[in-house]
């Protein structure tokens, strides 16, 4: 019997776009989106999911976060052209390091291989993707391995919004590879730190339950490596551990 406070995502359907999945639903079904149609996202969407994304916390309330959105006006086109060569290459070079140009890779129905569909799809689709959001961060004091945990909770919380209202998305970071071109583009000061990029739009593929490791994996009871006997993933969850660590 499924415990009714906890989501049960076996039985979990995808709501219609005018309903709104209950927090605890939109957490475990918000999975990375990386198809997505070629429908604009309306503004007062956008403005819906950015509120939400800017009620996220930070340290002492600083709100150091600036969303850069790309949209279609001309600037945001050469922008997302830019990102595109970025993300071209950066899933050129993961793809060979991690295996995906053999093997059960190149077979289209294993899960390999439509992963590597879907990757093949996103960036070689970029440029036609309706929204592009930078969230950015507004440094306060010098660079340390601290500081995304003041943009980081604000694009899980975007990310979230998105999928209430039945659009997807995903957290990426390969606007590395291009970062001087896309500074330069859209003025982008030093003093602020390009954080992530997250592509938005209404999803080709269907939303659905997310899969991680088990509970009995990462939750300790009291003390490093104690299994709990409480800690127990609803019936029907579905697991999926880290992928295999690339050979340096
Ligand atoms: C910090 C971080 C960086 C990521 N970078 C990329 C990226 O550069 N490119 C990409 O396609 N996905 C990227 N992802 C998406 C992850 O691959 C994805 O969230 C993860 O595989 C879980 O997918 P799922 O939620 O669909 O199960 C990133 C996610 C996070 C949290």
């Amino acid at each position: 019997m499924p415990d009714p406070g906890r989501p049960d995502s076996s039985a979990y359907a995808a709501p219609m776009a005018t309903e709104i999945p209950n927090l605890l639903d939109g957490m475990a079904t918000t999975r990375a989106i990386r198809r997505f149609a070629a429908e604009p996202i309306p503004e007062h969407d956008l403005a819906t999911i950015l509120w939400h994304a800017t009620r996220a916390p930070s340290g002492t309330n600083r709100q150091p976060t600036r969303f850069v959105v790309l949209r279609d006006d001309e600037r945001a086109v050469e922008a997302k052209a830019i990102l595109a060569r970025g993300f071209r290459r950066g899933w050129r070079d993961k793809a060979a390091d991690a295996g995906y140009g053999s093997g059960s890779a190149l077979d289209p129905v294993s899960p390999k291989g439509r992963q590597r569909a879907a990757m093949d799809h996103f960036v070689e689709h970029f440029e036609e993707i309706p929204v592009v959001v930078l969230p950015c961060l507004v440094r306060y004091r010098a660079p340390n391995p601290f500081e995304g945990s003041s943009v980081y909770p604000a694009c899980q919380n975007l990310l979230l919004a998105a999928r209430a209202l039945g659009y997807g998305g995903v957290m990426t970071g390969w606007h590395v590879l291009v970062e001087d071109e896309l500074r330069a583009v859209l003025e982008i000061p030093d003093a602020v730190a390009i954080s992530a990029t997250i592509p938005l739009g209404r999803p080709l593929g269907r939303h659905g339950p997310v899969r991680r490791l088990p509970l009995r994996d990462v939750v300790y009871d009291g003390h490093w490596n104690s299994p709990s006997d409480w800690a127990i993933d609803p019936p029907g969850t579905r697991f999926a551990g880290p992928p295999p660590i690339a050979p340096a």
